[in-house]
Order: structure tokens, then sequence, then C-alpha cells
């Protein structure tokens, strides 16, 4: 069941241009905890130019979603300055938290951990997350729990999805990642391919700005392709080799590029919405081919995306219809939660907090932690 509409965003746009939105999502949970102690987390991420709080109860209903976007900011230099990004998060943040707990009727006294995004992502901003969460766990007492960005996106599946339990398959596909992910258990991920160049929504947004469309990207070539015609162009889909789950999109993008210069050599005019469209196809082919084959050889009937550009119409669309052919179960969040939010880290942070994992006032920013191999002297202490 997709629950998009039953999303309520209320928004307004700040003097600085920066879009505040809080998200309310969905109906109250009713189910409880057995010994009906719930767990109230408050979350907190700040990766990239998303600076997000919320407040998640038992890993799965969402009380409040604030998101401050600065990507108005970046537009005029088409892409994220990572300079910006830092300042801003420092400007937004505690503005973010305030009106997360106010939203959920919570005070700090009704939070039982915070969890914050430490990696992977740009340090500068990653460190202001870092930073508020460690201040106010320090003030008050409070247990720190530090989250995987990655697991947070993957995790945003359980709060669209009150049903879904691993292990299930999970295409993660951002603008930093394209991972194809065998979730086996809570906070157990096996990586079984990843990019060997760009991510999927770096060719997006590389794409977008080749033909004029401007950043970010994704949402501007998904718009531009519905206009478009997908069988006009036929770009590569690279494959890795016979037995690789591996992406790899800079061959595809280079095509891209070399199809703008030839026609301008030409003197001809280019289809916009047709080469958007082609691209795009050529992307979802490879995404969703992977995936399932991935998920008939790991024996899986579930079938997850996350990131950025599983937010994308057209994979969407594919994803769907591979899994009724198939006679998979398709789990795919609501757009709002596939993109940088905090519900999704309050969830990941949950399921961590449940197995003792608390870091400690050691935490620190990691900008390229790996998944699923976590290096727990960054982690800080267990509890266990
Ligand atoms: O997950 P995300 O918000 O941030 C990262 O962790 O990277 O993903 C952002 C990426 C950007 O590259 C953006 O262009 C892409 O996701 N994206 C999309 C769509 N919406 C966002 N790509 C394709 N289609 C979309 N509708
Ligand atoms: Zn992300």
């Amino acid at each position: 069941m997709d629950k998009t509409n039953k999303e309520k965003i209320e928004r307004r746009t700040d003097e600085d241009g920066v879009i505040f939105m809080s998200i309310k999502n969905g109906e109250e949970d009713t189910e409880r905890k057995e010994d009906g102690k719930d767990i109230t987390i408050l979350a907190i991420e700040s990766s990239c130019d998303e600076t997000a709080a919320a407040i998640v109860r038992n890993g799965r209903e969402v009380l409040s979603n604030i998101i401050s976007s600065q990507i108005a900011l970046h537009t005029i230099y088409g892409g994220v300055v990572p300079e910006i990004a830092s300042r801003k998060h420092v400007e937004k943040i505690n503005g973010c938290v305030r009106a997360a707990l106010a939203e959920a009727g919570c005070t700090l006294e009704d939070i039982d951990a915070i969890a914050v995004t430490y990696g992977p992502g740009l340090v500068g901003a990653l460190l202001v997350g870092v930073s508020e969460a460690k201040a106010l766990s320090f003030a008050t007492g409070k247990p720190l729990v530090g989250v995987h960005h990655i697991e947070g996106h993957i995790c945003a599946n359980y709060i669209e999805y009150k049903e879904l339990e691993p292990p299930f398959m999970c295409l993660v596909a951002s603008g930093g990642h394209s991972h194809l992910v065998h979730v086996k258990d809570y906070g157990v991920y096996d990586i079984i391919g990843q990019t060997r160049d760009d991510a999927a929504g770096e060719a997006f947004d590389k794409v977008a700005r080749a033909i004029g469309l401007g950043y970010p990207g994704g949402p501007k070539v998904d718009k531009a392709a519905r206009e478009g015609n997908p069988d006009a162009i036929n770009f590569p889909r690279a494959k890795t080799s016979e037995k690789s789950y591996d992406f790899s999109f800079s061959g595809l993008k280079s095509a891209v590029l070399n199809y703008l210069n030839q026609a301008e050599m030409k003197g001809e005019e280019v289809n916009k919405n047709d080469v958007a469209a082609s691209f795009q196809k050529a992307v979802v082919d490879v995404l969703s081919e992977h995936t399932m084959q991935a998920a008939k050889e790991y024996g899986c009937d579930k079938i997850a995306i996350a990131g950025g550009v599983a937010s994308n119409t057209a994979l969407r669309e594919r994803l769907e219809m591979e899994c009724a052919k198939n006679g998979m179960t398709f789990y795919r969040p609501a757009p709002v939660l596939c993109t940088d939010n905090a519900a999704m880290i309050g969830a990941a942070g949950y399921y961590e907090f449940i197995k003792g994992n608390v870091a400690g006032m050691d935490l620190n920013a990691v900008p390229n932690l790996p998944l699923g191999d976590r290096e727990r002297r960054y982690h800080g202490r267990s509890s266990k």
C-alpha cells in the first residue's frame, strides 16, 4: 500500500531560501510493545544538504519529521557546496530539533535515546549533527546512538511497511551510493553489488546538468522523461561481468555527453525529453535487472528500494511490474522517505539501541563509513 497520499506536508520558505517542511506521515500505530514500554528516539540527520530532526516511536511510528532543505541555496552553484551546507546546518539544527519535539508533543524528558547519522557524508555537515546529538546526550544523560546513513535509507521501509521483516533484498540508490544489499536481519547487511564508479543519483545529476535541466537532476530528469520517448536513443547498458551484481554508470554518462556533443557539432537540435527518457530507461534497466536477478539467486520473495533515486517514477513502475510478474512483494517508501530525512535515522537507531549498540562521547563523523562492516572504534562502546 502506497501511503503517499496520506502524507500531509506543511512547508514554508524562510527568508534565506531554505525550505522548512513538516511531514506528518500516515496514521498512528496502535501496536504497542508487549511489556508496554515504548521507546522514543530523537533522530538527527545532517550528512548532506538537508538538516533534519524527527521523533520516532518503537522504530516504526513517526511522531514528527522535520526537514530543512537547502536545495535552493545550492541550485545556483549546480551542486552542493560543502562549506555552505555546514554553515546552514549550524543555523538550522536547533530549530529543527525544537520543531520535531514540539510537533510530537514531547520534551527531551520523554526521549529514550538520541540517534544521529555519523557517516557516510560530507565531513563538515556530519559534524554538525554529531555535535548537536552529543551535546543533547551530555546535557540530558540520554544514550547516544550512531547511525549509518545508508542503513537509515534501508530502514525507511520499516516506517512505510509496519509488517516488513528481514530477510529481503534492497536496492539502495542515492546521490553517493548504489548498492544491492541483502538484508539478512535487523542491522545485518551483506553488500552483494555496488557501483564501480558513479552512483546512480550522481549520473542523474550530471546528465541533468549536461542537458541544461539544472540541480537537483534526478527529479528534473524524471519529469522531463515523462514527456519523452524512452526508445528514441539506444544508450549503453554496462555489464561489469556475467556473474557480478556491480553497477557502472560512467560509460552511460559519457555516452550521453558524446551524443550531445555530436549533435551540437552537426548543428542538430536535441530533444531533451527524449535524451532524459532514454538515459533514464538505461539506468532503470540495469538497476531493475540486477535487483530481480539477485532476489532470485538469494531466494528473496521481498524486494525493497531506498535512497533518493528510489523516488524515480520509472524505477518504481518497473520494479512493481517485475515483482508482480515474479510473485514477489515490492516495498517502496513514499518519495519523501526515500530522500534524506531523520525519521529513517530514528528507525535504524531504534534497532541499534535495542541491540545495546550505544555510542560514547568519542563518537566522530566518518565521511567514508563502510556499510555492514562498521568500525566500532568510531561507533563508541557497546553497552553489551
Ligand atoms: O538519498 P538522497 O536524498 O541523498 C544522498 O544520500 O545522496 O539522494 C539524492 C539523489 C540525488 O542524486 C538526486 O538527483 C536523486 O537522489 N533523486 C532522483 C529522484 N529524486 C532524487 N533520481 C532520480 N529520480 C528521482 N525522482
Ligand atoms: Zn541519503
